[in-house]
Parts: C-alpha cells; structure tokens; sequence
C-alpha cells in the first residue's frame, strides 16, 4: 500500500503511510529497534505519542548495568545473570536474562562508539556504579543523568540515518489481516486530531510503561500501557502483569512532585536511609527478609546471607521490592517523616563536593522543586509506582509476541525481570532486545508475502470510537474517572495487597470502565488534553485490570508482588507465569503455565554457595 488517503474513515479521508517496519515507541527500546531495521536496509518508520526525545527512558537515571569487569574483573555475564534471576525470585524467563548478561557490554561499547560519553575511571574505562541486587558494582552511568545520554545517542544515531519519524502521534489499536498478522495501525496527531494508519509487514511494540494508573509514579505522562493494551486487544499473551515495581525513593514533598524518581544512585553512592528516630532501620529488616528468603530454599537462604551479612553489604542496596516493603512498615509503624516518607542521607556521609559531581540532578531537581540542599540535609522520600515487569509475552530471541507480525521490546515485553528487576537492568534490556527485536522484525518483513491491507470497516470503527467522547451531552470529565482510578490503584493494588482489595478493585474497575464509557469532552481536537486523556483511559483500565487480576490469583508474596494474606513465596507459584488473554467473547483468562525449562549448566550456577566479596560502596574515589 502506497502512501496516501483511505476515504470515508468516518472522519473524513484517512492519511496513511507504508513501510515494511514500523516502531511504536521513541524510547530507548524504541530507537534501538528502529536502528537495527534501518541498518538493515528496510523502509523503517518510528512513531512516538511525545516529541522526540522526551521519552521516559530519561528517567532511568544512575545508569545500564552491564557486566564489564571495569571497576570489578571477577565480574562476568554468569554472576549478572544469576543476580538477575535471584532479583527477579527466578519468574524470569531466563533465556531473557541469559542473552542480557552476556550482550549488555557490547552494547554499552556500542553506544560509546556511537558517541555516548560515560563517566571514567582513573585509567580512562568507563565507570561503574553499584546499585541494588548487583553483586559488583556494575552500571556504566552519566553521572545522574544516564537515561538522557542513552536518548541523545540513539537519536542522534537514528536521525543521522535518515529514519522516518512521526512525532506526537498517539496509536489507538493494532488490526490485523484476514492471516491473523498485523498489519496496520491506527491513530491520530495530537496537534491537529487528524486520524492516520500506518501500514508494515512488521510492528515493533516499544511503548513503555504504565505508571499513570497509580496515584504516586516515578513515570510521566505517556506511561499509559498503550502497548501492553493494543497487544492484549490484537490477541496477544501477557505475562505476570501483576508484578509491579515500586521504586523505594521518589520524593514525598511538595505534593505537586510527590513519585518523581531519586535515584538509587544516591544509595548506590553511599547515601542511608534512616527513620524519624535518626535509625539506620534497614539494618532491622535483615532477619525478616532472611527467614523469608529461606522458607523457598535453603540454599538461596545461605547465598542471601552470605551476600548480606557476611559480605557486610549495606542493606540499603537490597533489591528494589525489599527496601520499598521496608519503608513502607517503617511508615506504618509511626517512625516516618513529616510528610509521610523517610530520610534519605547523603550528606552526612559524603562531601558536597562529591555530591554535586556525582549526583547533579538531584541536587538540582531537590534544590528547585522543594528547596532542600541534599549536600546539607537528608531528603524525604518513599515508594513509587516505577516500572511493570510484566507484559507482552515474548520468545526470548527474537522478541516475537504471539500474534504474527507483532515484535515487542523494553517495559512493555514481560519476561526478562521475571517479579523484580534490578536497577540498572532496565537501560542494558532495552538495548540489548531493542536489537533483536530490530533484527527479528527485520527478517519477519523481508520474509513476508504480499502487501500489508487495512480494512477500512475496522478502521472506521476505531476512529468512531475515538470520537465518540466529542458527540455525548452531559457525561462525565476524563480528569474525574482518571482521578478515581488512580485512587483506585493506589489504595487497593499498591504495594501490600490483599484478597478483599483486590476484590473491591475489580468492583471499582467496572464501575470505572463503565465511567469511562460515558465520559465527554468540548472543544476542537487540536492539542484537546481532555480527548487524549479520553483516548488513554481504556488503555489505562484495560492495565489495570490485567494486574489487579493477577494480583488477586498469585496467592503468595514474590518479588514486586505482595500479599499481607500470603506473606511467603510458594514454591508451586514459583514455578509458573501467570498468562492471561482474551478469549473469545472478549472476556480475560487467567491460566497458570509452567516456567521455561533452565538448562542444567545454567541451573548450575544456583548452586554453587556465594563466594567472594561485594563492593564496599564507601569510598569517594569513583
Ligand atoms: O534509580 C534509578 O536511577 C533508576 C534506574 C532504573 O530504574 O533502572
């Protein structure tokens, strides 16, 4: 199909353009996958619902771990494979974190030959840093601002290579041809609320996150799970959507900026949390978490212990879930700070000089936005709703979802985090299967007959749909739904859940959806933010449901999944991905199925008893 117009879309002609591979998403993951296909010689067109350049990936912020061996050379791709399958409590996909490990160095090399500058040690490598989980410190970073550096790298890149963007273009639905591949995909400008179809033999799902449905998040305001979403509606499976990531340190005050993220750079460069009483109370969450470990296996209880007690590793450095569940009870039992968090100190324990090196943007983003200096005094900070490691479910190599002609990469691809993910994985998984899914949905499009059709009926009825909020008298405002059910998620599917809540969140989420059918907006469609919040909401609940549903089946606590009524892991739901999809009728299924199979000389690697010692993130030298 040529580039061109579709008459009689309902709102006129249809603008649509043709390519054999088409990005949704302008993220890092995004880029990465645009890149590839471009390199690969295939018309490639990449679509983003902001401005290029503005993507969430700029909040990955203390850096893209990485396996290089340049601050540690007993580092290796075994030890951060393992440390992201323990992170993960093994839910992962391992085949996923096994291709991380062993290809993130050549992509941070990559991206440095490619012009990103990394911060360096004394003897000219590229440094790493030490966050959560990680067993040696290993997150090539820019000082605080690694996520923005990765951006302008991949986009330079992208731009140099003459791909086509389509900037502040929101995609409302994937539809697929009478083959069951997809094959088009439908939207509109935001700037003019003109509708448009994008034609490919191959689409590349690289859309993100889903913040925006919680009260609190580190996510802006494109993290509407418009992905994860248009796959679920195209028939795809997704994985585990119940594990949610809470972020233990956004900031708590004011409340205008209450979730945006303070990187655990912060606890990677050797700042303490502590409670209203000046404790460091990490310290007093070892021995629970210890016993907790140990009820799933004791030899992953003796490697816990070594790693965290014998290793003297500061506990602020325990993985995300951990700290984030600390926190939380420290608050609840009273020992919070005045607006509702915790302190977090780096001051007293490293020089100012040293802070505003290593850490500019905090210093700037806590300075601007609530008048603390982080070199003088301790900052309030608690949970925030960060990152989804559930999702489109994925094979491995090649990023292939399970609808044919449909690839999807990043936060929206499930698997590789398996309940957890470590900090600093998420930049090295986004270019790492930014690639492949580049590379795959390359060799889908050059293998794919005939062109790529668009059914005009189907069209017609998205942008019927989208409309439809314009033409109702008296309904109700897209801010007052969205408002509630981030109310909604926050109160009942937040960090500690438990079957009554989830059960009223489900209740709620109808009542929700069946708001958001009725809602109205006035006004023109150029730049309406009342129609586009409109236009996200049935991503937004479509989401919602997906992870309150699974929240409520997953009868145990497990990484970023917590139950108050099923405080353990259990080993049986250790050993299955919660899938759900829609069946027939529309309605979502829930099936448990059975993990992926760990060769045994990987499996191996879980046996062997810890060894050696951790980073002491002490020192200034870095
Ligand atoms: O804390 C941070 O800088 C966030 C990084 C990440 O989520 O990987």
């Amino acid at each position: 199909m040529a580039d061109g117009h579709l008459a009689g879309s309902g709102a006129g002609e249809l603008e649509t353009h043709d390519f054999d591979v088409v990005v949704i998403g302008a993220g890092g993951a995004g880029l990465r996958a645009a890149v590839e296909a471009k390199d690969r010689g295939l018309r490639t067109a990449l679509v983003c619902k902001s401005l290029l350049g503005k993507a969430h990936t700029v909040m990955a912020e203390g850096g893209a771990a990485a396996a290089m061996g340049n601050v540690w050379p007993e580092d290796s791709w075994q030890v951060h494979f393992r440390d992201t399958m323990r992170g993960g409590k093994m839910l992962n996909n391992w085949r996923m974190a096994q291709l991380h490990a062993q290809e993130a160095p050549d992509r941070i090399y990559e991206l440095e030959r490619w012009g990103a500058l990394f911060d360096r040690t004394k003897d000219g490598k590229i440094l790493q840093r030490d966050f959560g989980g990680h067993r040696y410190a290993r997150l090539a970073h820019v000082g605080d601002r690694t996520g923005l550096e990765l951006i302008r790298t991949l986009q330079q890149r992208a731009v140099a290579q003459g791909i086509e963007v389509f900037m502040e273009c929101k995609i409302l639905r994937l539809l697929k041809d009478g083959e069951g591949r997809v094959s088009a995909a439908v939207g509109y400008w935001r700037p003019t609320g003109g509708f448009v179809a994008f034609t490919a033999k191959a689409f590349v799902l690289a859309t993100g996150s889903v913040g925006k449905s919680w009260k609190y998040t580190s996510n802006s305001w494109e993290s509407t799970g418009d992905g994860h979403a248009m796959a679920l509606w195209a028939g795809a499976d997704m994985i585990d959507m119940e594990c949610v990531q809470f972020h233990p340190t956004g900031m708590v005050w004011p409340l205008s900026v209450r979730g945006i993220l303070v990187t655990e750079g912060v606890r990677g460069d050797g700042g303490v949390l502590r409670n209203s009483e000046g404790r460091r109370f990490m310290f007093d969450y070892i021995p629970a978490m210890f016993a907790a470990e140990t009820a799933d296996s004791e030899a992953e209880g003796d490697r816990w212990y070594d790693d965290h007690i014998n290793n003297r590793r500061p506990p602020e450095l325990l993985p995300r879930d951990e700290v984030a569940r600390s926190i939380n009870s420290e608050v609840k039992a009273g020992r919070g700070s005045p607006h509702g968090g915790v302190f977090l100190d780096i001051a007293s324990r490293r020089s100012a000089e040293y802070i505003r090196r290593r850490l500019p943007s905090m210093y700037h983003q806590f300075k601007e936005l609530a008048g603390v200096d982080i070199t003088a005094e301790p900052m309030e900070v608690g949970p925030t709703c960060h990152y989804i490691m559930g999702g489109i479910r994925v094979e491995a190599d090649t990023a292939a979802s399970t609808v044919p002609g449909l690839f999807a990469c990043g936060e929206v691809a499930g698997g590789m985090h398996g309940s957890n993910r470590l900090g600093g994985n998420s930049l090295s998984d986004l270019l790492v299967f930014g690639r492949r899914a580049g590379m795959a949905a390359s060799d889908y499009a050059e293998g794919r007959t005939g062109s790529p059709a668009i059914d005009r009926a189907e069209a017609q009825a998205v942008v019927a749909e989208a409309l439809a909020p314009f033409g109702r008298d008296g309904g109700e405002s897209p801010y007052d739904v969205h408002r509630d059910l981030q109310e909604t998620m926050q109160a009942l599917v937040g960090i500690i859940r438990t079957e009554s809540e989830l059960r009223q969140a489900a209740e709620e989420l109808d009542k929700l959806g069946e708001r958001a059918d009725r809602v109205a907006v006035s006004g023109g469609r150029a730049y309406n933010p009342g129609w586009n919040l409109a236009t996200d909401l049935p991503s937004m609940l479509t989401v919602s449901r997906l992870v309150a549903t699974g929240a409520l089946e997953r009868r145990e606590s497990r990484g970023g999944h917590t139950r108050d009524d099923y405080p353990k892991p259990d080993p049986e739901f250790g050993k299955v991905n919660l899938v759900q999809r829609l069946d027939d009728q529309g309605r979502f299924t829930v099936t448990p199925e059975p993990l992926l199979q760990m060769p045994p000389e990987l499996a191996a690697l879980f046996e062997e008893p810890a060894a050696g010692t951790t980073a002491a993130p002490g020192k200034e030298g870095h």
